[in-house]
């Protein structure tokens, strides 16, 4: 195989200041700790922290032929993922945001869409990228053109050729299933966040907002659900995972480092609650610093955060 993981959708280039109280009177300035730029997005935050825990890391999306998508290249390069499947499109600017994160970690946000909405996979490159034991697509929701039909045509293609699907999605409406749908047959791991399937499905309760998708054709549901943890649904039963205790200083990309840490636990070959326990630890260490990227060191640094760092209630 030629990569373990394709992380597949939105690619985002954010700019994060933090602590920001408030935008300046006028034209005036104000002086903040900290300015940060990371390559973020369901998919692309993920396949950075797929490769910081060392797996061998496939980057699929688009960026526009500007300043900002030199760094998305560049960032991935330097972390080791490999980047032919990134298209640069002269459509649109790279996807990006400006995170303005307040003292209590609120982060109001201001998003240009941009090139993600571009992005396709031309016939040719579908075979290269299913040849990794896993399949991540992230950013569902805003990927205009490769939502709904050409995702789920491309991740039956990626269930045919062997792959393990895992999905993340990202802003959604009560018309989502629309798109995400018929994705759901072809998805082993369904992995949003609580709130976002809380949307989706219309319902409130944990044990059926997994029936509901899992009826709909997801073999497992884990739903990220942030201070509480996450919520495991397989064939064989349910439970709540606990989050663990972190000195928390922006949760950004918490969820996006959650999907990585899962994946590199299957890796491992471990069974999904494990998997979800050390999803919990590179969540949890992504939330100690500023931005998608921070904390997360390497495998074994995360590995042993998951041993012994104590749980929250
Ligand atoms: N305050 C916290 N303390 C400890 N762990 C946390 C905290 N907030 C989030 N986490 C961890 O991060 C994971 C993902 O967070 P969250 O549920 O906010 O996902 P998300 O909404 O998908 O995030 P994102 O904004 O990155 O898309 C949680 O499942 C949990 O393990
Ligand atoms: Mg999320």
């Amino acid at each position: 195989m030629s990569h373990d993981v394709a992380c597949v959708g939105l690619t985002i280039l954010d700019v994060l200041g933090r602590p920001v109280e408030r935008i300046p009177d006028g034209g005036n300035v104000d002086f903040i700790d900290e300015i940060r730029l990371t390559v973020a997005g369901t998919a692309a935050g993920t396949a950075i922290d797929c490769a910081k825990l060392g797996l061998k890391t496939l980057a699929v999306g688009a960026v526009g032929e500007d300043e900002k998508g030199d760094f998305v290249v560049d960032t991935y390069r330097r972390f080791g993922v490999e980047t032919w499947a990134v298209k640069r499109t002269k459509d649109a600017p790279t996807s990006a945001t400006i995170l303005n994160v307040r003292p209590n970690g609120d982060r109001p946000a201001l998003h240009v869409r941009g090139a993600s909405d571009h992005m396709w996979i031309d016939d040719k490159d579908v075979p290269p990228i299913c040849d990794g034991q896993f399949v991540h697509m992230g950013g569902t929701g805003l990927l205009n053109r490769f939502d709904g039909p050409p995702t789920a045509a491309f991740l039956a293609k990626a269930k045919a050729a062997g792959c393990t699907v895992t999905f993340d999605l990202i802003a959604p409406t009560p018309n989502t299933m629309d798109i995400v749908g018929p994705c759901l047959p072809h998805i082993d791991y369904f992995m949003p966040s609580m709130e976002e399937a809380e949307i989706i499905s219309g319902r409130s309760d944990p044990a059926e907002i997994a029936a509901f998708f899992r009826d709909a054709g997801a073999t497992t549901c884990i739903f990220k659900w942030g201070a509480k943890g996450s919520y495991l649904s397989t064939p064989d039963g349910h439970e709540r995972v606990p989050a663990q205790r972190f000195d928390v200083t922006d949760t950004t990309g918490c969820g996006d480092a959650y999907c990585a840490g899962f994946i590199a636990g299957l890796k491992q070959g471990w069974e999904p609650v494990k998997a979800c326990r050390l999803g919990t630890a590179a969540a949890g260490l992504v939330s100690t610093g500023l931005g998608s990227d921070a904390g997360i060191i390497d495998l074994d640094h995360t590995i042993e955060v998951m041993e012994s760092y104590p749980l929250l209630d």
